[in-house]
C-alpha cells in the first residue's frame, strides 16, 4: 500500500518522524513524503528534519508565507496534482496548521482516505485559526488518532463514528522519548544555571501590538527574577522590530533546533509558553509550564501535567512564578500512552485497515 505524508510547519516535524520510522519496518508499505514548505527558513525546517532523521522530502511545494486563505489555497492548488499522480491509497496529516487542513480538502475530494495524527484536541476557541483546522480536518478523516481520552471524548461528540477513532497516544514524545539522551548530552554551552525558557508566536499574543507590549514587560519583570531566554519565532521577532518594543535584558534568540530545545527545555526551572506542543513535551519532563492563554486544546497537561494556564495578563503569571521559584510548582504524571510507542501502534492500525498490497 502506498501512504503519502503531507508535512509543512515546525510542529509537524517531530509527529511524522515516528511514524515514517515505524511504517518503514512495516511489509508491502511504500511511502511517500510531501513538505508543503509553509515553514521554510533553515531554522524553522530543515535542521529539524535532519535532527529528526527524515528523510528528503519527496516533493517540497514551497508555498512560503501568506495570509490563511492564501497559504490554504496555496497549498491545495500545488498538490492536487501531487496526489493525482501519486494515487496513495492514504493521506497522513498531522497536528492543525494550515497544511494538515489544505491537504485534508485535496484530498477527501479526489476520494483518497485521511488519517489524521493528534485527531480531537478542542480548545472550544473558534478565533484560533488552529481550532478551524482541527475541526475540519477530523470531520474529513477516516481515521482519526488521538493523543489522549480527552481528544476521542471530543470527536464522539461531534458524531464521528467510533469505529473510526483510535486512541494511540501522543507520537511527539515518541520523538521526545528518542532524542532525549542524546539531547541531555549536549553541553550546557553557557546557559544560565536556572532560567525561565520562553516562547511565543500565536497571533492572539503577537500580533496585537497591547498584548505584546503587556506580555514583553512581564517577561522583563519575570528576568528581574530568573534569567528569561527567549528564542523567538520569525512571526515574533519581526512583530517586536515593528513596533520598535524594548526586550532589554532578555535573551532574545533565533529559533532553536530540536535537540538544543529539548535541552533547553529539560533543564529550565520553568517554561513559559503559548505553544500547544510545548506543554506536552514540559508534562512529560516534568517541569514547569506556565501557559499564556485562556485556554488548551492540551487539558490533560492541565489536569494530569504540570500545565497552569496564566492568561495573558501579568497577575497569574507572578503568583505562579513565585510559587515555582519558592519550590512550590505543581507536580505532575505522565499521561497513559505517552510511552514512546504512539506510531507503532499507528502503523498497526494503519496496516491493519488499509493492507490492500499495490505491488
Ligand atoms: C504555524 C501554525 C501554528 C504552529 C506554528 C509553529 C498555522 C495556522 N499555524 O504558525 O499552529 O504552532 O506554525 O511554528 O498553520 N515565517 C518565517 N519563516 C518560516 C515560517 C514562517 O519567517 O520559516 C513567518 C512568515 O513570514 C509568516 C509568519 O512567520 O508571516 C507566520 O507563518 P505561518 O506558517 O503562517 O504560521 P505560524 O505563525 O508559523
Amino acid at each position: 500500500m502506498k501512504v503519502l505524508h503531507v508535512v509543512g510547519a515546525r510542529p509537524n516535524f517531530m509527529k511524522v518522524a515516528p511514524v515514517l520510522k515505524a511504517l518503514a519496518t512495516r511489509a508491502g508499505v511504500v511511502q511517500v513524503l510531501i513538505h508543503t514548505g509553509q515553514h521554510y527558513d533553515r531554522s524553522m525546517s530543515d535542521i529539524f528534519l535532519d535532527q529528526l532523521g527524515i528523510p528528503e522530502p519527496d516533493v517540497n511545494l514551497a508555498v512560503g508565507s501568506g495570509t490563511h486563505a492564501r497559504q490554504t489555497a496555496e497549498i491545495m492548488t500545488r498538490l492536487e496534482p501531487v496526489l493525482t499522480e501519486q494515487k496513495p491509497e492514504l493521506v497522513v496529516v498531522y497536528g492543525d496548521v494550515n497544511s494538515t487542513l489544505a491537504a485534508s480538502l485535496v484530498a477527501a475530494k479526489l476520494g483518497i482516505r485521511i488519517g489524521h495524527v493528534e485527531a480531537g484536541l478542542r480548545s472550544f476557541d473558534r478565533t484560533m485559526p488552529e481550532e478551524i483546522n482541527r475541526l475540519l480536518t477530523d470531520q474529513l478523516a477516516d481515521v482519526l488518532f488521538t493523543p489522549s481520552a480527552d481528544g476521542a471524548a471530543n470527536l464522539r461528540k461531534e458524531g464521528i463514528p467510533l469505529e473510526k477513532i483510535f486512541l494511540t497516544g501522543n507520537v511527539m514524545i515518541d520523538s521526545l522519548v528518542r532524542l532525549l539522551p542524546a539531547a541531555r548530552a549536549l553541553p550546557a554551552n553557557g546557559w544560565p544555571e536556572r532560567y525561565a525558557l520562553v516562547t511565543l508566536h500565536r497571533p492572539a499574543n503577537v500580533d496585537d501590538d497591547g498584548t505584546l507590549k503587556e506580555i514583553l514587560s512581564a517577561l522583563i519583570e519575570v528576568n528581574d527574577q530568573l534569567n528569561v531566554v527567549f528564542p523567538a519565532h520569525p512571526r515574533t521577532r519581526r512583530r517586536i522590530a515593528e513596533l520598535g518594543l524594548h526586550t532589554k535584558s532578555l535573551r532574545v534568540l533565533d529559533p532553536v533546533p530540536y535537540l538544543e530545545f529539548l535541552a533547553l527545555q529539560s533543564r529550565a526551572t520553568v517554561v513559559i509558553t503559548d505553544s500547544g506542543g510545548i506543554q506536552e513535551e514540559t508534562t512529560y519532563l516534568g517541569v514547569p509550564c506556565l501557559t499564556v492563554r485562556n485556554n488548551t486544546e492540551r487539558p490533560v497537561t492541565v489536569t494530569m501535567g504540570t500545565n497552569v494556564l496564566v492568561g495573558r495578563g501579568p497577575e497569574s503569571l507572578r503568583t505562579e512564578l513565585s510559587l515555582v521559584l519558592s519550590g512550590k510548582a505543581k507536580r505532575g504524571t505522565v499521561p497513559p500512552l505517552w510511552d514512546g510507542r504512539a506510531a507503532e501502534r499507528i502503523a498497526d492500525i494503519i496496516v491493519g485497515q488499509f493492507s490492500n498490497p499495490v505491488c
